[in-house]
């Protein structure tokens, strides 16, 4: 493993991307690889077993590129498959988690609201993270079906897709949730709209940011971080 070696950063399709901007913005001369395994979003609507064989799929792909680290830029693959993947591949690995921590840590009314997909809301993690911060905050969780489409779409600005983030943000808004966290990392592309909805009271965070400082933190960790002074090259694939 090299210093020199590119990163792998994978999801469904486009919400990753939403994390790689953010790697990309603190490690710029970093070398980075992007997939979306597109022909097969969303993730949200499929068995835990098939998500790990496509995750599995992209690390191979990852692994004959001879990448340093990977990141799972998308919760549901976190939700369904991380824990198989961290005992089959060895190498560093960022994987997603819901912003809860420093949401229970903003809300000054006790009541926060996580929108994410189903699979994410089912799974055991977010049951854990969500049983973690009890004592903190109420934690309101939100599956949201449909809203990964209208992104893989690019309609990130349409009445229908105004009307769905509605549906999904005016009960939480209606139980007094002051915090909003995006738990799917295609959200925070419909973030001025749900910003919008949400009025000015209620802060919208996702945990792209803190995904790069966590990627960062690792390589160093590790010896890995690049040293080139050169900008790093992004490649996309899907
Ligand atoms: N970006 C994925 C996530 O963070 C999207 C899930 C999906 O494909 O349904 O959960």
């Amino acid at each position: 493993m090299h210093s020199k070696n590119p990163i792998g950063v994978f999801d469904s399709g486009v919400g990753g991307l939403s994390v790689l901007r953010e790697i990309h913005q603190l490690l710029p001369q970093e070398d980075l690889i992007y997939v979306a395994d597109s022909v097969h979003a969303p993730y949200g609507d499929k068995s835990k077993e098939f998500i790990l064989e496509r995750s599995t799929a992209i690390f191979e792909f990852f692994l004959s590129y001879k990448v340093k680290a990977i990141v799972v830029a998308c919760n549901t693959a976190t939700a369904a498959a991380v824990k198989e993947l961290r005992s089959i591949y060895h190498l560093p690995m960022v994987a997603m988690e819901p912003a809860v921590k420093p949401a229970a840590e903003k809300t000054q009314t006790g009541i926060v609201g996580v929108l994410a997909t189903s699979r994410t809301i089912s799974s055991n993690n977010f049951q854990i993270l969500f049983a973690r911060f009890a004592d903190q905050a109420k934690i309101i969780p939100q599956a949201c079906p449909g809203l990964v489409d209208q992104v893989e779409q690019g309609d990130l600005d349409s009445a229908e897709t105004r009307a769905l983030v509605a549906q999904y943000v005016q009960p939480l808004l209606a139980q007094n949730a002051d915090v909003l966290v995006l738990g799917c990392t295609h959200y925070p592309f419909l973030k001025s709209i749900i910003q919008a909805i949400a009025g000015d009271n209620v802060q919208v965070i996702d945990s792209g940011a803190a995904i790069a400082r966590r990627l960062h933190h690792l390589l160093g960790h590790h010896g890995l971080l690049s040293d080139g002074q050169q900008a790093g090259s992004v490649h996309f694939y899907s």
